[in-house]
């Protein structure tokens, strides 16, 4: 099937060909991410629209409602399209007052992967991020070995199809190298929030994908003067143009744009279509010296 999401162009993610432009399945949960949506209609519509669209790429996890968000995915979704790639991640879990604790022990992901695969409806999961927690939104230093063997146990038994890592340091990702390939890695970057530019290169020159989560700014969507002046010459919109950019980062950058709301779905999927001139690049270069706004 062809689709304007062709022009962003695709990249092999583990060993399935994705379009660049994806879809991330957060914002289906209720609010704080945490127990249903006021609209489950409106969330199952959402992810349909998408995958009608030509989306073949779904970020999602367990814990985000908790299994809310995976059981509207199957309402929504299953049987799913062969060319359908659902990416799930572990490592937290979520407190009764909806905080995220981490869940990292072998039993806590080996249990994950089954929760996932129960409440996906799969038999085997085709990419699993290990998440890790640290400090929230921010990779640390640490060891990951022992979290990054038991996910390569599972891939060995066959539930796991490919491993990813998400909220990581460049020398993590070297270390999982050193135990089982690395499809992905998932971390916060935005045009407000650059601090992995030499890890998306070095992973470009890997042929790993580079997942950035909050692409839109996350929890508080990206303001910036700058932003909205280019968009506006552009006749497209600020969150088109975040987009727009991090699809003209790197040829290994994957997008998982998050919303609740069809409208948002739509607009976010055309940004496929925006070339950005060396100009806009330019201004928008400027911005992390800006007074910018993101979640
Ligand atoms: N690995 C991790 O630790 C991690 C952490 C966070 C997220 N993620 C993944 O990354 C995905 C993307 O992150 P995200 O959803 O948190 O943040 P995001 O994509 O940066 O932004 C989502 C926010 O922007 C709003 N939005 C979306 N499109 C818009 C538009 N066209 N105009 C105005 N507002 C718009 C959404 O509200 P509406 O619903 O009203 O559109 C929502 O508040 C998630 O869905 C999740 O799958 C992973």
């Amino acid at each position: 099937m062809t689709s304007a999401l062709d022009r962003a162009g695709t990249f092999t993610l583990g060993d399935r060909k994705v379009r660049r432009m994806g879809y991330g399945a957060m914002q289906l949960a209720g609010p704080g991410v945490f127990g249903p949506p006021k609209d489950p209609d409106q969330a199952r519509r959402v992810l349909r629209e998408a995958v009608a669209a030509g989306v073949n790429h779904i970020d999602t996890c367990d814990y985000y409602g908790p299994h809310v968000v995976n059981q509207i995915i199957r309402e929504a979704l299953a049987p799913y399209p062969d060319e359908l790639v659902l990416v799930t991640k572990i490592g937290a879990r979520r407190g009764a007052d909806a905080s995220w604790l981490p869940a990292f022990s072998r039993e806590e992901l080996i249990s994950a992967v089954h929760d996932n695969l129960k409440h996906l409806g799969l038999e085997r999961l085709e990419v699993v991020n290990y998440r890790r927690m640290g400090k929230v939104h921010a990779p640390s230093e640490g060891p990951i070995e022992a979290e990054v063997e038991v996910l390569a146990e599972l891939r060995e038994q066959g539930l796991i199809g490919h491993i990813g890592l998400s909220n990581v340091t460049a020398a993590q990702v070297r270390a999982a190298r050193k135990i089982a390939p690395i499809a992905c890695v998932q971390n916060q970057y935005n045009l407000a929030h650059r601090e992995d530019e030499a890890l998306i290169d070095e992973l470009a020159e890997q042929g790993i994908a580079y997942v950035p989560f909050f692409p839109l700014g996350g929890f508080t969507p990206l303001q910036s003067e700058t932003l909205s002046r280019v968009a506006a010459s552009l006749n497209a919109t600020p969150m088109q143009v975040a987009l727009a950019w991090l699809l003209q980062r790197a040829p290994n950058i994957l997008l998982i744009p998050g919303t609740s709301s069809v409208a948002h779905l739509k607009e976010n999927l055309a940004a496929a279509e925006l070339v950005l001139p060396a100009e806009a690049l330019e201004r928008l270069a400027r911005i992390g010296t800006e007074a910018v706004t993101a979640g």
